[in-house]
């Protein structure tokens, strides 16, 4: 028999469902900031401001410029499942506002010192004060449009979850973070941000995702990223990517949006990443910036309690979507390094609207012939390293052996799952010793070498006998690459490389690629620019680093005092 008296069934009062309510909803500063800016956008806010005190511990305000409310909404909007933004639960298909479920409100009056100041067009202004959930006051006020809430000792009254608070400087960046995020959603919207007086964020209204990120966090980031676009049935991807260039394996930015909500996704993150494969060294992590636009009914938003999820009916074809896109922002010329573009005072953020745009058909099959078109443009080679030619837009300045390094990637990763590259009998065989390691290397990675043109055999002891090689380039020294190749491979060099199939062949492309200091000649170069263009995605080689520079016309005006 159980010694427990059986406890009766009861309904909560209104008040402890409120709190058990915030539990979800409210964790720290951030996420009443969270929710009160999300109001702020939904009610049509032209300009939003936020303040700090303490890290929000003592006091965050949220105030806008949006609808307000009159008295009687104000005071309903303080009860839970009171919401102005849907009515049926068939209107929950593609919401369209931040806020669907009431709760928020009420949720965070119940656990701090609440004041909202509201005002609607042509209506009198109202103040509420709620005391941990109590009603204490309905008063006039004299504010303009608009809707001003004011939460001071967040978590007075529930103690335990007030300890959880972290020191200042962490709640605020936090809360800094929830601003960012949304600011992203709306570049449209101006926001402000200041702490203990100090002014963290100010970002006026602008047109552009870019603007808005530049006012975020400043053209040392923002000249890096790439503008994407694209769409593949009813899904739109559309947003900012880093230059592979510029990526780092520490401190980057990574933003999903869905619909214009932002939530955490680390798989349509590492789909993006995907889209990067072969121009970002293994351990770099490129800041990205994903807006996912799709029919409301393809992805329910409705899945987490702080809306953070998002479900897609097809997750896959979201991802290849994503990744596709990507590769497309970092395949045209476009994503080639501006020269004035990186931390410097040329032309910033909006310098690959225009772009750089490369007249192919100036190098094109004929004009290699002897008798060169009297157009082609003309190809200069400097310190036996760079190629420079001029296109419709600038300058541009490709590394021969970056270049020559994707153009052989490329290749050889067809060739080596297709028939194979065309290798070249040697007249007389080569005989290399290896290491034991090297050896094991060799033995492991056998049928990939025959495929890009090595056949090799055992020899004896130590040796081994190479009785074809490939032949790349006239300049190629196939013992050489060979030694080389074998080494990396064996000594785990590239190991990032998740794929061995890639691994291998940024390895061969790296060893087999034209070097640095070798004198071309103008056919040569010539072949080689064309192959570069020709490339999927020809600005990068396969370390992430540049393979062409671009110096803008624009710049050179600007320096010349043309302009
Ligand atoms: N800044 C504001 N300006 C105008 N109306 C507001 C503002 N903030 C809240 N409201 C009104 O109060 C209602 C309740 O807000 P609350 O945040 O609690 O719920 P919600 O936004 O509808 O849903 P959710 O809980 O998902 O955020 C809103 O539906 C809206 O009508
Ligand atoms: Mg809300």
């Amino acid at each position: 028999m159980s010694v427990l008296a059986r406890a009766r069934v009861q309904v909560l009062a209104g008040n402890v469902a409120n709190q058990i309510a915030a539990g979800e909803v409210v964790e720290r500063p951030a996420s009443v900031v969270k929710e009160l800016v999300e109001n702020a956008i939904d009610a049509g806010a032209r300009a939003i401001r936020v303040e700090l005190e303490d890290g929000g511990k003592t006091l965050i305000r949220v105030s806008d410029d949006g609808s307000g409310m009159d008295r009687d909404d104000a005071q309903l909007a303080l009860q839970r499942h009171a919401t102005s933004k849907i009515r049926t639960a068939t209107d929950l298909i593609g919401v369209a506002t931040f806020g669907f479920r009431g709760e928020a409100l009420p949720a965070i009056a119940s656990v701090s010192r609440f004041e909202l100041e509201t005002c609607g067009e042509g209506e009198e202004a109202t103040r509420l004060r709620v005391t941990g959930g109590k009603l204490d006051a309905v008063e006039d006020s004299a504010r303009q449009r608009g809707t001003t809430v004011t939460v001071r000792g967040l978590f007075y009254n529930t103690p335990a979850r007030r300890k959880f608070l972290r020191a200042t400087a962490t709640e605020t960046r936090a809360a800094v973070e929830a601003v960012t995020v949304l600011a992203l959603t709306r570049p449209d919207v101006a926001f402000s941000l200041t702490s203990d007086g100090r002014v963290l964020l100010d970002c006026p209204a602008a047109s552009r995702l870019i603007d808005r990120a530049h006012a975020l966090w400043g053209g040392e980031l923002a000249d890096t990223l790439l503008a994407v676009s694209h769409r593949a049935g009813p899904l739109e991807v559309s947003g900012l990517v880093q230059r592979p260039a510029q990526a780092r394996p520490a401190g980057r930015k990574g933003y999903v949006f869905v619909r214009g909500r932002p939530i955490r996704d680390p798989f349509i993150l590492r789909a993006a990443e995907a889209g990067y494969r072969s121009t970002i060294a293994p351990g770099d992590r490129p800041s990205l910036l994903v807006f996912l636009d799709l029919p409301g009914d393809a992805v329910d938003v409705n899945v987490h309690p702080a809306k953070l999820e998002a479900r897609f009916r097809d997750k896959f074809f979201v991802e290849r979507v994503v990744e596709e896109a990507v590769r497309e922002a970092l395949g045209p010329l476009t994503a080639a390094t501006p020269l004035s573009g990186i931390g410097g005072s040329g032309l910033g953020a909006g310098e690959f609207a225009g772009g750089i745009s490369v007249p192919l058909e100036l190098f094109s099959a004929q004009s290699l012939g002897p008798n060169p078109e009297p157009r082609t443009p003309p190809l200069l080679q400097v310190f036996d390293t760079y190629i420079l030619f001029q296109t419709d837009a600038g300058v541009a300045i490709v590394d021969q052996h970056s270049a020559h390094e994707r153009v052989l990637y490329e290749d050889v990763m067809r060739q080596l799952s297709g028939d194979g590259a065309p290798a070249q009998r040697l007249l007389l065989p080569l005989t290399l010793d290896f290491t034991p390691a090297e050896l094991d290397a060799i033995e492991a990675h056998r049928e990939l070498l025959t495929r890009v043109g090595y056949e090799i055999e055992p020899f004896s002891g130590r040796s081994i006998v190479v009785h074809t090689a490939p032949n790349p380039h006239p300049r190629f020294e196939a013992a050489r690459c060979l030694q080389e190749l074998v080494s990396d491979l064996a000594g785990g060099r590239f190991g990032g490389w998740q794929n061995r199939l890639e691994r291998f062949a940024a390895t061969y492309a790296c060893r087999a690629a034209i070097k640095a200091g070798q004198t071309l000649d103008v056919s040569e170069m010539r072949q080689l620019i064309v192959r570069l263009l020709t490339a999927t995605l020809p600005a990068h080689d396969v370390h992430g680093r540049p393979s062409m520079v671009q110096l803008p016309k624009e710049e050179l005006e600007r320096r010349f005092g043309r302009t």
